[in-house]
């Protein structure tokens, strides 16, 4: 289980001290979603950031899996809404970078990078550079490099912000697909409604550095959810506690 404990943080602008999250407390089950909705602003990246330990807490705290939080955590992987891949170097060799720095095999590490190269149906694109890659395949690579390091916790910031609308209901396919196949935590920050309600077991609707509704989606796990009207009857529950004031 993860679990957020009073968490505050601050940020400092023009020495004026400004909330982004105030005492923020949620549990999310081990081997479940949590999708994150909230406005513009409303503090998602930084809830995020805090999960991924690269934030200083002004008050609160989290625990994950049973480990308090201190920093950041080997198993926890990051993708930042601009993927964060090294523009200078193929597809292959940004899935296989964690694995490299941890100093694997080369023969372990290929094994791997062509099974997931694999599973995320981007055979053929691993002597490309970044810069000849689509937006879905951009992200695609990014998730690849968490799956390499094996991570337990995925962290995902609006990953589908960028693309198309076939293409991010590919990715949203893509990402449950993962998450059935693989021991996985997800938490996903989203500003879109049917995203929220496609990947998120719990969803957490935002506002104003807090946590407005917690809603539980029962309908969470469906491939076809979207051809059905429960995705529909969710989604319409999500807009109004957004709309709420
Ligand atoms: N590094 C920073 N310095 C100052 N203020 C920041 C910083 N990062 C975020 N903020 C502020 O914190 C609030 C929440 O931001 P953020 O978490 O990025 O929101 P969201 O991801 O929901 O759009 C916003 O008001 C934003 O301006
Ligand atoms: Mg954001």
């Amino acid at each position: 289980m993860i679990k957020i404990n009073n968490l505050s943080v601050s940020y400092t602008d023009k020495e004026k001290k400004l909330f982004a999250l105030q005492n923020i407390n949620l549990t999310i089950e081990k081997n479940s979603t949590c999708a994150v909705i909230g406005p513009s602003g409303c503090g998602k990246t930084t809830l995020i950031y805090a999960l991924a330990g690269l934030l200083e807490k002004e008050s609160g705290s989290i625990e994950i899996f049973g480990e308090k939080q201190n920093g950041i955590r080997k198993q926890t992987g990051l993708i930042l809404q601009n993927y964060g891949l090294l523009p200078w170097k193929i597809v292959q060799e940004n899935i296989a970078l964690g694995l490299k720095v941890r100093g694997e095999d080369p023969k372990v590490i290929e094994t791997k990078v062509n099974k997931i190269l694999n599973k995320l149906d981007i055979e053929g694109l691993e002597q490309k550079y970044p810069a000849q890659l689509s937006g879905g395949q951009k992200q695609r690579v990014a998730i690849g490099r968490s799956l390499a390091l094996s991570s337990d916790l995925l962290l995902m910031d609006e990953p589908s912000s960028s693309l198309d609308e076939i293409s991010k209901e590919k990715l949203q396919n893509l990402i449950l697909k993962l998450y059935k196949e693989n021991q996985l935590t997800l938490v996903i920050v989203t500003h879109n409604i049917a995203e929220a309600v496609f990947l998120g077991q719990k969803i957490v609707v935002m506002k104003d550095s807090g946590i407005k509704d917690i809603l539980d989606n029962p309908y969470f796990g469906d491939e076809s959810l979207r051809y059905k009207m429960d995705f529909y009857k969710i989604c319409l529950e999500v807009r109004k506690s957004l709309e709420k004031e």
